[in-house]
């Protein structure tokens, strides 16, 4: 979590810093700040709130320079105020620095540093190694890029840094571990942050920094990357960037997520586009095609995932199940990494990830790679941490997400997992090749299917007025779409603040049916397969204690709209593919309550999309 961003060449800095945090916000928003170096001195402001409160109060006063570090926060070590903002000083006021990560050892640092003299106007992590890298200047007489080497040395935890030194201002030390960094290379000027998106309309040369690697990256010289540990110089990869500004703008919607619930049908069909060819009866995905005897020859597969994407993973498992007839087990990878889970050289460990830099889910792959497993990666950003740590892998091609909460990516990521499924089933003869077909022309036509379900928005928006002053909300489904019900919770929860739960609908019965009164909306997803006795009998169960059914169902449904409060209407598919289709309308409700209820919804309280730390 949090962002940074970095300028320094012959342009104004401030508007490129201060653009480019905005862009930078989903990664934490509770406090920002910017260092200006100019004629050998900074100009520093810092502010709790968003990076807009940050540009009312830096226009105010001198804003000039060519050299800018900027920073938005999402707190780890001291509550969010003006003072625990970054950049933070050193003692002496020579260096600035930013900072997103985790200093695990800061306890111990500081209190060496306290002993040499060193006091500390923060609670933060950062502070303590920003005087690290001042001390180590001091005492050995080292230039600041020296410095900075000797110093993360002596860190253990995770870090994407920027350091500034008003004694040499033609400069920016920068240094990657655990946490994302890309260098944008423009003519004679340089660009920092923590993915791209700040620096788009300025360059499309980039260099992602490797884990334990440094930069002195100074106008007029070409970059000088080097190995922490080693100090041996790296040739620095150069890579063009393929996003355009466009898919980073609202595009005339109210928020992000809106825009990016609407562009599910464009989002799948990319992540089809060429792997997925129903004429000719092929599935062409080349990290899958690599492995597929490490696929057809697993005997499990292990999918890790955080979030959103462990969601995707349950969808997955049923899917690769059904189809493949391999075993798999779905692991919130915060736990498979803490426990001593058993793993071999036969286990295949599919690891889903929308950002690629989820802490827990890198940690997750690096254990499974250390005990002889197979990873393969479904991410969605292009060069992100977990794409490179894994042997091989599919993106999905969704498209930068912005919005806080996942949407698109989960649809993505599903439709993603899906194809691979038909892959290996299709290997294995394990479907019939009837079979076989019919679903690959199902999976082609659910971008027009999604399309269609979008119209209607209209009745969600007059359900989610009936509904926006719940207090809670219960979730049901079976099989395929039990994850569906996470899901939408999930949703609902993260941006309207609504108590939502998902639940198999059967396990109701253990539990959440005591919740259940006239208060209480149910919705339950309900689309025609061999479940739907089972699960009417659910919704009359609901209804004999007066709960209000909302009830997402298909167009042949006959008996839950009998029953139900409010019917939403899917298109008819594949039981297998229902997710992609039932998820649509829950992720509108969200939406749309949220806004009602005058949420922030792209950005969510306490929440932050690209989740760097543990
Ligand atoms: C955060 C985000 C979620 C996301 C999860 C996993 O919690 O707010 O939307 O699902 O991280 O992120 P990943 O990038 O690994 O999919």
């Amino acid at each position: 979590m949090c962002g940074i961003v970095g300028y320094i060449g012959s342009k104004q800095a401030y508007p490129i810093v201060i653009n480019g945090l905005k862009r930078l916000e989903y990664r934490g928003y509770d406090s920002a700040g910017i260092a200006l170096l100019d004629a050998g001195a900074f100009k520093l402001y810092k502010r709790k709130g968003k990076v807009a409160e940050l540009d009312a109060l830096a226009t105010q006063s001198d804003i000039g320079a060519a050299l800018a570090i900027g920073h938005t926060r999402w707190a780890t070590h001291g509550i969010p105020n003006d003072v625990n903002s970054h950049p933070h000083l050193s003692q002496s006021g020579r260096l600035a620095l930013i900072h997103n990560g985790i200093i695990e050892n800061f306890s111990a640092l500081k209190e060496a540093l306290i002993d040499r003299g060193f006091s500390f106007k923060s609670e933060t992590d950062t502070e303590v190694l920003v005087n690290l890298i001042e001390d180590i200047m001091k005492e050995e007489s080292l230039p600041l890029d020296q410095a900075v080497r000797i110093a993360l040395n002596q860190v253990i935890g995770a870090y994407a840094i920027c350091v500034i030194d008003r004694e040499q201002p033609d400069r920016i030390v920068v240094a990657k571990k655990g946490s994302p960094l890309v260098i944008g290379i423009g003519e004679g000027e340089y660009f920092i942050a923590s993915d791209a998106t700040p620096f788009l309309e300025f360059t499309k040369n980039v260099v992602y920094l490797e884990e334990e690697e440094m930069a002195v990256v100074q106008p007029g010289r070409s970059l000088e990357i080097r190995s922490i540990a080693s100090n041996r110089m790296v040739d620095p990869y150069i890579q063009k960037l393929q996003m355009d500004l466009e898919s980073i703008e609202k595009g005339g919607y109210e928020h992000f997520m809106l825009k990016e619930i609407y562009e599910q049908p464009r989002s799948i069909r990319d992540s089809l586009r060429g792997r997925l060819q129903p004429d000719k009866g092929l599935v062409k995905m080349g990290g899958v095609n690599e492995y597929i005897e490490k696929f057809n020859k697993a005997e499990r597969i292990i999918i890790v995932g955080c979030g959103t994407s462990w969601h995707a993973g349950l969808v997955a498992e049923y899917i690769f199940e059904e189809l493949a007839r391999i075993p798999v087990e779905v692991e919130y990878a915060s736990e498979f990494r803490y426990r001593n889970p058993i793993i071999s050289e036969k286990d295949v460990v599919i690891a889903i990830s929308q950002s690629g830099e989820t802490a827990d889910t890198l940690a997750a792959i690096k254990l499974a790679k250390s005990k002889g497993a197979t990873i393969f990666g479904i991410c969605n950003v292009v060069g992100s941490s977990i794409a490179r740590e894994t042997h091989a892998g599919a993106y999905t091609h969704a498209g930068p997400e912005i919005g806080v909460a996942s949407t698109k990516a989960f649809t993505a990521q599903v439709a993603v997992l899906s194809l691979i499924a038909l892959r290996i089933a299709h290997d294995r003869g394990a479907i019939k090749e009837s079979d076989y077909h019919r679903l690959l022309q199902e999976l082609d036509a659910i971008p027009a299917k999604i399309e269609k379900m979008l119209e209607s928005d209209a009745q969600v928006l007059e359900i989610s007025r009936k509904f926006k002053d719940a207090q809670h909300f219960l979730y049901l489904g079976r099989s395929y779409n039990f994850p569906v019900a996470l899901e939408g919770a999930l949703k609902l929860k993260e941006i309207s603040y609504i108590h939502a739960e998902g639940y198999p609908a059967a396990e109701m019965k253990h539990g959440p049916i005591a919740l259940i009164d006239e208060n209480m909306p149910v919705v339950v997803i309900a689309p025609l397969n061999t479940h739907y006795e089972k699960i009417v009998s659910n919704v009359q169960e609901v209804k004999a204690r007066n709960g209000r059914v909302i009830c997402i169902v298909n167009k042949g449904d006959t008996e839950i709209r009998k029953l139900a409060e409010h019917v939403i209407e899917v298109e008819d598919t594949l039981d297998v593919f229902t997710p992609l289709l039932t998820t649509i309308p829950l992720q509108l409700l969200a939406y749309h309550i949220a806004v009602m209820r005058g949420c922030n919804v792209d950005q969510p309280r306490n929440l932050a999309k690209s989740v760097t730390v543990e």
